[in-house]
């Protein structure tokens, strides 16, 4: 088995049983939005102390990709600032994946991050 194929049945098992889905109680911070291409949807809900991301979770319907990242990524950011949650980038997102991702896959496994760092920034909506 290649190391794409760990990775591969990772991503699988994240999707099947996510971590981290669900609603928290009273989050501080609450930001959905979807990937209009295909409609898929991402709401980041996080618990804020001091700055610091003490609890995360998210909720959302679509493909493998886009879950599976919304539900590593819940891990990933526990702990994190908000400065640092404003920091991560595609990069990130990748090595956390761990396999090479085609550009149409790339805006599954980015809309996470995006709904994520809007949150961070304490945005509204998404500037147009
Ligand atoms: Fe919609 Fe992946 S196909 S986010």
């Amino acid at each position: 088995m290649t190391s794409d194929d760990l990775y591969r049945e990772a991503i699988l098992d994240y999707y099947k049983h996510p971590r981290h889905k669900g609603h928290l109680d009273s989050p501080d911070i609450q930001y959905h939005d979807h990937n209009p291409f295909c409609g898929d949807e991402i709401t980041v809900e996080l618990k804020v102390e001091d700055g610091v991301v003490i609890d995360a979770a998210f909720d959302g319907h679509g493909c493998a990709i886009s879950q599976a990242t919304a539900s590593m990524l819940m891990e990933e950011i526990i702990g994190k600032s908000l400065e640092d949650l404003k920091a991560l980038d595609k990069e990130f997102i990748l090595e956390m994946l761990g396999i090479e991702i085609g550009p149409v896959r790339l805006k599954c496994a980015l809309l996470p991050l995006k709904v994520l760092k809007a949150g961070a920034y304490g945005l509204e909506e998404w500037p147009e």
